[in-house]
C-alpha cells in the first residue's frame, strides 16, 4: 500500500487529536507537525516552524517529501497558504486540506459571511454592517434593535472581537471605540451589528472537497472560564460529543437549511472550497441559526470528535484532497466523549508558564491531548494557557464526564485550573 508523508500545521490540542487519529492509519508514512507541542512530539516529528511562515512550510514540504498538508488553524488559510503552496511547481501536487483565501473569508470577514448567508438565504441573525463613515447610521440601527446588543469586529481578532452589551449607551460608545478608536485594530475597521439569538449553542462540522461533503460528529464547547458559563471568554474549557439535543430531526434541519445551501452557495459564487467547515449554531426553539463560520476544525471540539470517528480518517482526508470524497463513508462510534481542558492559573488573563506537569503516567482510562506543553530536558512543562484535555469515552455523556473528572485528579501542575461543570446544561437531556 502506498504510504503518504503528512505535514500538520498547528500547535494545539486540536492538532494533537488529529495526529493521534491519523497515526492509526496504515496509510501514514512519516508525520510532521509544525510547530506542534509536547504531545505531538510523541507521535511524529515536530518542526520548529511557525504556521504562517510560508517559505519555511514550503521548504519543509520539499525536504521531507510531504504529500498531504493539513492546516489546523485559520491564520495560514486566511493569509493564503493554499495559493502559496499551489503556485509553486515544486509543491503544486501536494494535497492540501484547507480552503483558499476566498473560502477562508467565511471566517476571516464577518461582513463577508453575513452577506454570503443573506444571499443564499441561510438562517442567521438580522444584521447591519458599518464603517467609519457610517457611525451615525450604526447608532440609529442600534436604536432599532432590542438589547442585548451584539457588536462584532469584521476581521480576525483572536476570538475576542465580539461584544455583547445590555446597555444602549455603552453599545454606542463601543461603536466609537471600534470604528474610531481602533479597538481590535484593523479587524474593527468594519463592524457588524446583529440581533441577539437566544438559545443553546452547538457546533457542526463538515469536510468537503468542493463537490460533496461528509458530516462529522456534532460537538459543543464551553467557552467561558467560570462554572455555569460565567466570566471571561477563553479558547474553550472543554467539549462533549455528540450533542444530546442534536437529534436526527434537528440535524436534518441543519443539513437542509444550512449545510447544503452553504456548499451550493460556495459553488454558485465560484469559490472552490476544499477543507473543513465549522458552523457555530444557535438552536433557537428547535430551529438552527448560524452564529459564525470557521474554515477549520474547532478546538477543543476536535478533541472530542476524533475519538468518535471509527473509520480511517487519514484515508478520508486523502480522498478529500484528491476530490474523491464521494468514495468515503464515515463510521462513527455510538459512545459519548467528554474532554476537560486543564488550564494555567490566571488564564485567560496573565498566567505563568514553565510549570512541571505530573501524573500523566497514572492516567489509564482517558486520552490526553496536549496543547500548551513542551519538553525541557525530559520533563514535560506547561507552555501556554490551555495545557491539555483529559478526554474519555462513556456509554452516556454522564459516564464520559465521570471518567474524565476522576482521571483529572491524577494530574497536577502548579496553578492547574479546570471547569468542574462541563456538560452541565446537557446531562438531563441525555
Ligand atoms: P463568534 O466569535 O461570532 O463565535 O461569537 C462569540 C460568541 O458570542 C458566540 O460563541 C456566542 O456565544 C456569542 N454570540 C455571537 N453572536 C451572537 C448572537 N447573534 N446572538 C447571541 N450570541 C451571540
Ligand atoms: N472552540 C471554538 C473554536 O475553535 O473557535
Amino acid at each position: 500500500m502506498e504510504k503518504l508523508n503528512v505535514l500538520l500545521l498547528g500547535s494545539g490540542g486540536r492538532e494533537h487529536a488529529i495526529a493521534w487519529k491519523i497515526a492509526q492509519s496504515e496509510k501514514l508514512g512519516k508525520l510532521f507537525i509544525a510547530p506542534g507541542n509536547g504531545g505531538t512530539r510523541l507521535i511524529g516529528q515536530n518542526l520548529n516552524i511557525r504556521e504562517t511562515d510560508f517559505p519555511a512550510v514550503k521548504a519543509a514540504i520539499i525536504e521531507h517529501d510531504v504529500q498531504l498538508l493539513i492546516v489546523g488553524p485559520e491564520a495560514p488559510l486566511v493569509k493564503g497558504i493554499r495559493e502559496y503552496i499551489e503556485s509553486d511547481s515544486d509543491t503544486e501536487n501536494v494535497l492540501i486540506i484547507g480552503p483558499g483565501k476566498q473560502g477562508a473569508k467565511l471566517e476571516g470577514s464577518k461582513a463577508f459571511s453575513k452577506e454570503f448567508m443573506e444571499k443564499h438565504q441561510i438562517p442567521t441573525a438580522r444584521y447591519g454592517r458599518f464603517n467609519i463613515n457610517q457611525i451615525a447610521a450604526a447608532k440609529s440601527f442600534l436604536n432599532s434593535m432590542e438589547p442585548p446588543y451584539v457588536l462584532k469586529a469584521d476581521g480576525l481578532a483572536g476570538g475576542k472581537g465580539v461584544l455583547i452589551l445590555d446597555d444602549l449607551d455603552k453599545a454606542k460608545s463601543a461603536i466609537d471605540e471600534m470604528l474610531k478608536g481602533g479597538k481590535f485594530g484593523v479587524a474593527g475597521d468594519v463592524i457588524v451589528i446583529e440581533e441577539f439569538l437566544k438559545g443553546i449553542e452547538l457546533s457542526v462540522f463538515v469536510l468537503t472537497d468542493g463537490k460533496t461533503y461528509l458530516h462529522l460528529p456534532s460537538a459543543k464547547d464551553y467557552k467561558r472560564i467560570g462554572e455555569g458559563d460565567t466570566g471571561l471568554n477563553t479558547g474553550g474549557m472543554g467539549s462533549i460529543s455528540p450533542v444530546p439535543f442534536a437529534d436526527e430531526t434537528f440535524l436534518t434541519k441543519v443539513n437542509d437549511r444550512i449545510i447544503k445551501p452553504t456548499i451550493d452557495g460556495l459553488k454558485k459564487d465560484g469559490i472552490d472550497y476544499l477543507g473543513f467547515i465549522f458552523v457555530g449554531l444557535m438552536n433557537v426553539n428547535g430551529d438552527p441559526f448560524v452564529i459564525e463560520y470557521n474554515c477549520r476544525m474547532g478546538d477543543p471540539e476536535t478533541e472530542s470528535i476524533m475519538p468518535r470517528i471509527k473509520s480511517d480518517f487519514l484515508e478520508a482526508l486523502i480522498k478529500c484532497g484528491e476530490r474523491n470524497l464521494t468514495e468515503v463513508e464515515l463510521e462513527v462510534y455510538p459512545d459519548s466523549v467528554a474532554s476537560i481542558m486543564l488550564v494555567s492559573g490566571g488564564y485567560p488573563e496573565t498566567y505563568e508558564k514553565g510549570k512541571r506537569i505530573m501524573g500523566l503516567e497514572s492516567v489509564q482510562q482517558s486520552l490526553i491531548f496536549q496543547a500548551g506543553t513542551h519538553w525541557v530536558e525530559n520533563e514535560l512543562i506547561t507552555n501556554g494557557g490551555r495545557v491539555m484535555t483529559v478526554t474519555s469515552y462513556g456509554k452516556t455523556l454522564e459516564e464520559a464526564l465521570n471518567v474524565s473528572y476522576s482521571e483529572v485528579q491524577k494530574i497536577g501542575f502548579e496553578g492547574m485550573t479546570y471547569r468542574k461543570d462541563i456538560g452541565f446544561d446537557l446531562k438531563e437531556a441525555n
